[in-house]
């Protein structure tokens, strides 16, 4: 059976996005068919609309959801309709090199559904990040959905799908941040105010947080910094110093992506203190760096994609959190707003006036 839904698409480069009725078929082997609660309108989502990630227009836009599962394909096991599910970018091999190493995180061989997803003329979907969630119903790879409790705000757990797990598991899994470690995020952006979230949530004690835009800093106090440096104001990596006793930080998330930034992150960190760099450069920028440095402050440098998380044990971890008021999750949902209201959200994201607009279906 074919099931014709309401859905976001992009059907041409830099042209507002438009609603489409589009065509989502049964679940074929290893693949399941979700009922879409909510989506936050997530930075990517605007990156593939302007056509920054590849040229497959029309692109079904969303990926940072949750929903029900309404039915699974041949061979899947793992969840059953009437799951409540987050959604994740890929599923994982579990027999690559990485898999086999433990480390399916970083699985070779990830993999997205099958079948095609399209519009009523059967032109073929391209689904952001292999999900696809502006849309009443999408169609995934099981292993792309994780099971968690149904008592929790959908708009708010969705988050964890994307934006809120790339910036915890930052702090968390990647810098592994330890009670009590002085932390330091530079760039209080999507990202950089929920890696400060992280390392509240890890105990961290001291968290600095560092902008150039004053009210990016007011809102990362709010979430959890207890100093905040204005870094056109302030030398950052001397302030940073200052408000660590003179050693640096222990863990500093860089999360602007930019060659002054690294660089600070790099200058901030303690002796044997960790970078973790969440920011993406582009590819002419160029960092030079005198080699006696890099040799003397030991620690290390390591760069963080999708929180270094496996979807099945952080997306349920996070939200035990959450219902333990641990992590306020709400605190990142601005507005919830229906399909049509997308193009809008996209406006507002630009400016920098929300944390997240969650579309509820
Ligand atoms: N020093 C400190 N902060 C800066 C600087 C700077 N030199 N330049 C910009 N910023 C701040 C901005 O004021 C803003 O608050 O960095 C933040 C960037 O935030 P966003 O534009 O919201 O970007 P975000 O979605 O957080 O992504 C940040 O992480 O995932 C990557 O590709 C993404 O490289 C990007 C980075
Ligand atoms: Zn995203
Ligand atoms: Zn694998």
């Amino acid at each position: 059976m074919v099931h014709k839904v309401r859905a976001v698409v992009a059907k041409e480069k830099n042209a507002p996005v438009t609603i489409e009725t589009i065509l989502v078929p049964d679940p074929g082997p290893g693949e399941a068919l979700v009922d879409i609660l909510t989506c936050g309108v997530c930075h990517t989502d605007l990156h593939y609309k302007l056509g920054g990630i590849g040229e497959d227009f029309p692109s079904l836009l969303g990926h940072e959801a949750t929903g029900v599962v309404s039915a699974v394909g041949q061979g899947v096991t793992e969840i059953a309709p009437g799951d409540r599910v987050i959604l994740n970018w890929r599923a994982v091999c579990g027999q690559c090199r990485a898999c086999a190493k433990g480390q399916p995180q970083y699985c070779f061989n990830t993999h997205n559904a099958t079948q095609k997803m399209t519009l009523e003329d059967g032109t073929e979907l391209s689904p952001a990040l292999g999900i696809g969630a502006f849309a009443e119903k999408t169609l995934v790879a099981a292993g792309q959905c994780t099971k968690v409790d149904e008592d929790a705000d959908p708009a708010a757990v969705g988050l964890l799908g994307c934006g809120i797990m790339a910036g915890i598991g930052a702090a968390i899994n990647t810098g592994e941040v330890k009670r009590g470690e002085p932390v330091a995020v530079i760039g209080c952006g999507g990202v950089g105010i929920v890696a400060i979230a992280g390392a509240a949530l890890a105990g961290a004690t001291t968290i600095i947080a560092v902008d150039i835009d004053e009210n990016k800093i007011e809102m990362a106090k709010k979430l959890g910094a207890t100093h905040g440096v204005n870094s056109r104001q302030a030398d950052p990596v001397e302030a940073i110093r200052e408000l660590t006793g003179g050693f640096g930080a222990g863990v500093v998330i860089e999360a602007v992506g930019r060659p002054e930034t690294y660089k600070q992150a790099f200058y901030a960190r303690d002796l044997a203190g960790r970078v973790v760099l969440v920011g993406v450069p582009t590819p002419e920028m160029q960092l030079e760096l005198p080699l006696l440095d890099v040799f003397g402050r030991g620690g290390s440098l390591e760069s963080s994609w999708y929180g270094d998380c496996l979807p099945s044990r952080g997306f349920p971890m996070l939200v035990n959190q959450y219902k333990l008021g641990r992590l306020d999750l709400e605190a990142f949902v601005t507005e919830r707003i229906k399909l049509d209201q997308i193009e809008e959200a996209f406006h507002k994201m630009h400016e920098g006036k929300v944390l997240r607009s969650v579309v509820e279906l």
